[in-house]
């Protein structure tokens, strides 16, 4: 099972309480630890995190840098722990817009866990789908300008191998919290069948219990509605 989680809500959750919004995100991520080890314990394959999007850059100045204090800490110390528990981090999204040195620990924890068979965590880092959709289109149109490739071998299984998530299997429950009924371009490829879940509670509130909940309201309605896991390319009578 892929599960993708739009974490929101952490600037509210401090708001609320009087407290900087920094707060709110260094609470969030101590919360991403806690749901993503009750993932592992539920043997969930693949957890997709929306940690920053390609639009949170227009943030005030003072968040972002808080955030990308964050990021260095957890890729560069916390994320080692996840390399004992065996699992392979990836980050999508373009990074080149970060800071050398979050570049720096990116390279390094990705190649840390690159065997790691356990959980694939994948880290969204100014990620966008649209903006993903985009550098696909690129990298294939150039395989089509130098020959490599034909425009009629151009198909969506083709298209999907180009996207950040590459030969990983899509989401098949995506989780938003903070009452948002939004994508805000979250793998917008990816999500054309996914099942959405949303929780009114802000992500640092998101407990394990309301996580198990998410999984069991998402296998009701997979077992009400029978999943269709493969779908023929053509009608083979036509
Ligand atoms: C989500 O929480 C975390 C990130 C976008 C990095 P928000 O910061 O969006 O919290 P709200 O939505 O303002 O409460
Ligand atoms: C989506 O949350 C992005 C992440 C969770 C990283 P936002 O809070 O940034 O989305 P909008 O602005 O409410 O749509
Ligand atoms: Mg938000």
């Amino acid at each position: 099972m892929h599960i993708g989680i739009i974490l929101d809500g952490n600037g509210r959750w401090a708001s609320d309480k009087g407290l900087p919004r920094s707060i709110g995100h260094k609470r969030g991520a101590e919360n991403l630890e806690t749901i993503l080890f009750e993932c592992k314990r539920l043997n969930v394959l693949t957890v997709t995190l929306y940690a920053f999007s390609t639009e949170n850059w227009n943030r005030p100045i003072y968040e972002v840098k808080a955030l990308m204090s964050l990021f260095k800490y957890y890729l560069n110390k916390k994320f080692t722990s996840l390399h004992e528990e065996n699992v392979r981090v990836t980050i999508i999204g373009e990074v080149s817009p970060f800071p050398k040195i979050i570049k720096k620990y990116i390279k390094n924890i990705e190649n840390l866990t690159e065997s790691n068979d356990g959980i694939q965590l994948n880290l969204a880092m100014n990620y966008g789908g649209r903006d993903e959709i985009v550098r696909a289109t690129k990298k294939i149109s150039q395989h089509v300008l130098d020959g490599s490739l034909e425009l009629d071998n151009i198909d969506e299984l083709l298209f999907s191998k180009f996207l950040d998530t590459g030969q990983q299997s899509y989401p098949d429950l995506i989780i938003r919290t903070a009452g948002e009924m939004r994508l805000s371009n979250f793998l917008l490829w990816q999500a054309a069948y996914s099942e959405l879940y949303f929780s009114n509670k802000a992500w640092p509130d998101f407990t394990r219990q309301d996580l198990r909940e998410a999984i069991e309201i998402y296998t009701n309605r997979s077992r009400k509605f029978g999943r269709v896991t493969h779908v023929k390319k053509k009608p083979s009578n036509f």
